[in-house]
C-alpha cells in the first residue's frame, strides 16, 4: 500500500465520517414512485419505498431537485429554493420523508442548484423589470452586447445544451436591450457569485434545509459558479457537452473554493456530520480533489471512472488516477457508474453500439454491467447508485421524439435526443396497470406516465427480480450486504496483484485474504487456496468466464 493511502486511511479512521464509505442511492424524483396518481413521481412515493431502499442496503438517498420549478430542465431550473414543487408534495411531506428516512437509518442528501435559477425566480423577474445598472440586475450576469447596436452577444460562450449561452431581453421601453448569460437553457439564468446577495442567500438556503434535518447536499455544477474576470472569450467556440471538462472561462475557476470553504464551516457548525458532494466535471481526478480538501466539501463524483471505456488497461488506469488523486487531499474516492445525465451502464459499457458502429450484444452488455457493479462495490471509498441501476435497466433508445422532454433535444435543433433514455419511470411490478407499479393509479399506463415506458419494462421490475436469485437486484443486494459485513471491504486497503493480461486482480486486505478478480477474456481460473464469496456469473469447474467479477476469500485451513 502506498504511503499516501496509509495516511488517508488513518486520517479517515480517526474521524470516522459516514460519507467516507457510504452507499448513496440517487432518486430522480419524477421517475421513482408516484403516490398521488398523476403519472409523476413524488415525495410520498419515496416514503412508500423506504422499506425497499432499506432492504437494498443503502446508507443514504440523494433526491434530485424538488423545488417549485417550471420544469424546463426537470427541476434544475429552481423558482424558489426554500419550498417544494406542489407536484411532489409540500414542506410537510419533505419533513415527513426526512424523519421517516432517519427512522429507517437512511440519511438524506438534497440537490442544491447554486449556479443558476429559473427565469421564473422572483429575483430574475425583478431583474428584467429593472434598469441595466440596478441592484436587481447585478444578481445575474447581464451585459451589454457588442456591435454598433449591442446586437452581438457579449462573448463567444456556448450553452452546454446547444446554441448561444446568451439571450437578449427587451427593456421596459420595448427596445432590445442587455443580454444575460445562461450556461444551460435560457430558462436557467446564471447567478453572479460576486454579488453578496447571492452568497448570503445560499447560506440561508443551506441553513433552511439543515434546520429541517437534511444530512447533506449534492452541489449542482459545483465547478461553474465563478466565471473568469471580465468574462473573456472561450479559447474555442464550439458546442461543449455536459461532460466536457476542458478549460473554459466558466469552469473550475479558483474562486469557487472560497465558497465551499464557507459552506464547510456552516456544515460543521451543525451536529450529525452534515456534508456536501460536488458535481464538478473537471479533469484529472487530482483537479477534482481540490473540491474535497479537508476544509471544503466531503465528496466529489469521480467522473473519470464513470466515463471510462470497458477494458483492462483503461479501468486500471482510471482506478489508479482516482485513488492517487484523492489520496493527495485525504478524501475518499466517490465511485459512480450511472446518473441521470449519462447513458445507462448496461448500454454504455458496450461503447461501440453507442457510437453507432458494431452490434449490440445484449448478453455481453448485461454481463459487463453486472461485473462493473461488483467491481465498483468492491472499491475503497463511497459509492453512488442511480435508481434503476440495481434493476439493470437499459437505456431507452426509442422514446418517440414528440415525447422527449430534455431541453437538449430542443436546443440542439433536434439533433441530440438528450438524456431522457435514462430517466424513464421505474417498473415496480410486471403488470402494465399503474405503469408497472410506478403509479398507485391503475389508470396511468406505460404510455401515459410523464415519460413513456417500453412495453416490456415489467420484466425488469423489482417484484419480478425479487423472485430470481440470479437477478441484478439480488446481485446488488448481496454485494451491498457483503460490503457492509466484511471488514476488508470496510477498510481503505487497496493493492494490485500481478495478473495476466486477461484480468485485473486486486486485494482489499492485508495478506491478500480478500481479493477481487475482474476478467476481460476467457482462460482465467479461481486461484488456488481461495473460496468464492460471490461472483457476477456462474463459475463452472473453477473457470471464470470473461466479463465477470469474482470476490474471493483465502480458504481457512
Ligand atoms: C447538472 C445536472 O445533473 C443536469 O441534469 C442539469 O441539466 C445541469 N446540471 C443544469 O442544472
Amino acid at each position: 500500500m502506498s504511503q499516501a493511502v496509509v495516511e488517508t486511511e488513518s486520517k479517515a479512521n480517526a474521524e470516522k465520517v459516514w460519507w467516507r464509505d457510504a452507499v448513496t442511492y440517487q432518486i430522480y424524483i419524477r421517475s421513482f414512485s408516484d403516490a398521488s396518481g398523476d403519472g409523476v413521481g413524488d415525495i410520498q412515493g419515496i416514503i412508500n419505498r423506504l422499506g425497499y431502499l432499506k432492504d437494498l442496503g443503502v446508507d443514504a438517498i440523494w433526491i434530485t431537485p424538488w423545488y417549485p420549478s417550471p420544469q424546463h430542465d426537470n427541476g434544475y431550473d429552481v423558482a424558489d429554493f426554500m419550498d417544494i414543487n406542489p407536484e411532489y408534495g409540500d414542506l410537510g411531506a419533505a419533513q415527513e420523508l426526512i424523519e421517516k428516512a432517519h427512522e429507517h437509518g437512511i440519511r438524506i442528501i438534497i440537490d442544491i442548484v447554486p449556479n443558476h435559477s429559473s427565469n421564473e425566480h422572483k429575483w430574475f423577474q425583478d431583474a428584467i423589470e429593472s434598469t441595466p445598472d440596478s441592484v436587481e440586475r447585478a444578481r445575474y450576469l447581464f451585459r451589454d452586447g457588442k456591435g454598433e447596436f449591442g446586437e452581438e452577444p457579449p462573448n463567444n460562450w456556448q450553452s452546454v445544451f446547444g446554441g448561444l449561452a446568451w439571450t437578449r431581453i427587451s427593456e421596459q421601453d420595448g427596445e432590445l436591450g442587455q443580454w444575460y448569460c445562461h450556461i444551460f437553457a435560457p430558462e436557467q439564468p446564471d447567478f453572479n457569485w460576486d454579488n453578496a446577495d447571492i452568497r448570503n442567500h445560499f447560506l440561508d438556503v443551506l441553513k433552511f434545509w439543515l434546520d429541517r434535518g437534511v444530512d447533506g447536499f449534492r452541489v449542482d455544477v459545483a465547478h461553474g459558479l465563478v466565471k473568469a474576470e471580465g468574462l473573456p472569450d472561450a479559447p474555442f467556440q464550439e458546442h461543449l457537452g455536459l461532460l466536457d471538462s476542458r478549460a473554459f472561462p466558466y469552469w473550475d475557476q479558483e474562486g469557487v473554493h472560497e465558497i465551499y470553504r464557507e459552506w464547510r464551516k456552516l456544515l460543521d457548525s451543525y451536529s450529525g456530520q452534515r456534508m456536501a458532494v460536488s458535481e464538478a466535471w473537471v479533469n484529472p481526478p487530482s483537479r477534482s480533489a481540490l473540491y474535497v480538501r479537508p476544509d471544503e466539501l466531503a465528496n466529489t463524483f469521480n467522473f473519470d471512472f464513470l466515463t471510462v471505456k470497458w477494458g483492462r488497461d483503461s479501468l486500471k488506469a482510471s482506478i489508479d488516477r482516482s485513488i492517487e488523486g484523492m489520496a493527495e487531499v485525504g478524501a475518499p474516492v466517490t465511485w459512480v457508474l450511472n446518473n441521470h445525465d449519462v447513458v445507462r451502464s448496461v448500454n454504455r459499457l458496450e461503447m461501440d453500439f453507442i457510437l453507432g458502429s458494431g452490434t449490440f450484444d445484449h448478453e455481453r452488455a448485461n454481463q459487463r454491467a453486472r461485473s462493473a457493479a461488483m467491481l465498483m462495490v468492491c472499491l475503497p471509498g463511497a459509492i453512488f447508485l442511480y435508481q434503476g441501476e440495481e434493476l439493470g435497466l437499459p437505456e431507452v433508445l426509442d422514446i418517440p421524439v414528440e415525447r422527449l422532454q430534455d431541453p437538449i433535444w430542443r436546443m440542439s435543433g433536434n439533433k441530440e435526443r438528450g438524456r431522457d433514455g435514462c430517466r424513464v419511470p421505474l417498473p415496480w411490478h410486471d403488470s402494465p396497470h399503474g405503469a408497472f407499479g410506478f403509479s398507485t393509479n391503475v389508470e396511468v399506463t406505460p404510455e401515459s406516465s410523464w415519460l413513456p415506458q417500453p412495453a416490456d419494462w415489467g420484466r425488469f421490475s423489482a417484484q419480478e427480480q425479487e423472485k430470481s436469485a440470479g437477478s441484478m437486484l439480488n446481485l446488488y443486494r448481496n454485494a451491498l450486504a457483503i460490503r457492509k459485513s466484511n471488514a476488508a471491504l470496510a477498510s481503505l486497503h487497496f493493492d494490485w496483484i500481478q495478473s495476466s493480461d486477461k484480468s485485473l486482480v486486486f486485494s482489499r486486505s492485508d495478506g491478500n485474504t480478500f481479493i477481487c478478480v475482474v476478467t476481460f477474456e476467457s482462460g482465467e481460473s479461481v486461484p488456488p487456496g481461495y473460496q468464492i464469496i460471490m461472483s457476477s456469473q456462474d463459475i463452472v469447474s473453477g473457470q471464470i468466464p470473461p466479463n465477470t467479477t469474482v470476490w474471493l476469500q483465502r480458504a481457512k485451513h
